[in-house]
This record gives C-alpha cells, sequence and structure tokens, in this order.
C-alpha cells in the first residue's frame, strides 16, 4: 500500500514536527511519511529541523498576502504540490479558512496544548495557569473552520503544579505532545480512526 503522505505546517521551534520525523525514522508512523513542511514564518528552527531530515520545506509568509482567504489558497497550493493525503498542524499560529479546508475534510489535524474545549487560541499555557485548573493537557483534533473547535481525536493529561510557571507547565505538556501526535498520524495512516459527527473513535 502506498504510504500516507503527510505534510507539515509550523510557524516556530518545531519540536513536534521533529517527534513525527522521529517516529518516522523509528518506524512508529507505520503507513505515513512525512513529504513536506510549510512554514508560514521564514527562518524558524522548524525549516531547519526539515532540511536536517531531507524533507521538503518551503516558506508562504501570510505578510505578503493582504487578504487571509489569498494566504490560504497560495498555502493550498503548495500542499496540494506536494501531493499531500494529510495536513498536520505542529504549532502552526494561522487559523485556517474554508478557503483551505473545502475538499480537505477530515484531512486535516491539529495539535493544541489544552484539554479543549478548554483554554482554545493563543497561551493556552497561561490561560490554564491563569484560571487555576488543576489538570490541563493536550489535545489532537480535526480542523474545522472555528477556532481549535474541531472533532477530538486523542488527549492527553498533566497535573499542574503549585509552583508551576507557562515554561515548566509548557515543557510539560510538550513531552505529552510528542508522544501524543505521532501516535494518532500513525492511526490515521492505518485507518483506525473513525469519525461519526462529534465521536472520533479508535477502531482495530
Ligand atoms: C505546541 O505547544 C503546540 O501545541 C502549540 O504551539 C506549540 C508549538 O511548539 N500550538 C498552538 O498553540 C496552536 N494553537 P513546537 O513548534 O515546538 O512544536
Amino acid at each position: 500500500m502506498a504510504p500516507m503522505r503527510v505534510v507539515v505546517l509550523v510557524s516556530g521551534g518545531g519540536t513536534n514536527l521533529q517527534s513525527l520525523l522521529d517516529a518516522g525514522w523509528t518506524g512508529a508512523l507505520g503507513a505515513a511519511e512525512i513529504v513536506g513542511v510549510i512554514s508560514n514564518k521564514p527562518g524558524v528552527r522548524a525549516l531547519e529541523r526539515a532540511a536536517a531530515a531531507g524533507v521538503a520545506a518551503r516558506v508562504v509568509d501570510h505578510r505578503g498576502f493582504a487578504e487571509r482567504a489569498a494566504f490560504d489558497s497560495a498555502l493550498k497550493a503548495e500542499v496540494q504540490s506536494l501531493g499531500a493525503d494529510l495536513v498536520v498542524l505542529a504549532g502552526f499560529m494561522r487559523v485556517l479558512t474554508e478557503t483551505f479546508l473545502a475538499g480537505f475534510e477530515d484531512r486535516v489535524i491539529n495539535i493544541h496544548p489544552s484539554l479543549l474545549p478548554a483554554f482554545p487560541g493563543v497561551k493556552a499555557q497561561a490561560q490554564a495557569l491563569h484560571y487555576g485548573v488543576k489538570i490541563t493537557g493536550c489535545t489532537v483534533h480535526f480542523v474545522d473552520a472555528g477556532l481549535d473547535s474541531g472533532a477530538i481525536i486523542s488527549q492527553a493529561a498533566v497535573p499542574v503544579l503549585d509552583d508551576d510557571t507557562e515554561e515548566s507547565l509548557q515543557a510539560r505538556i510538550l513531552a505529552e505532545e510528542h508522544r501524543l501526535l505521532p501516535a494518532a498520524v500513525a492511526d490515521l495512516a492505518a485507518g483506525r480512526v473513525r469519525r461519526e459527527g462529534r465521536r472520533v473513535h479508535r477502531v482495530l
């Protein structure tokens, strides 16, 4: 069977991208193959990680577009030119519109650093600390046109400790992200994920 071609969208450090690349090396991604990385920001560490792994790395700089739809169209063209079967948002800090998502139903996923639906949007770790929750975590979900609102594929919980800072909490969540995201991609590639409305089941 042909591998599932995965394109990863990034905006920054790319530690989640690295977890996917590493999982590719060890075989933990199963039938999925990372075939390209696209950043909306030039010069970020994630692009260096892609280059070091020998994966095609491109930039579609959102600042070059006056309108969101034009950026989404250009981004989609790059994703399609890489022959993507699955698009993974791994620290990609732009909201995608229907312009991008049309034709990609259930083929775009995102990792978010909270237990959604709590704390969507930016600075989820700071939001959790500010609210005072005792447990937070991370979520892998399908992407729809809302803000972190698509059907949930998988979640992992971590404790919030009394002396946590944003940085310490972020590190604890990231460790779980690096486990959860490759596992979700492998499950999708193996056909082990079935969505029925908002409910997503893992089938064997
Ligand atoms: C990760 O914590 C990811 O969940 C978060 O950005 C970080 C990227 O780290 N994404 C969002 O907040 C999306 N709303 P990375 O670049 O090292 O993978």
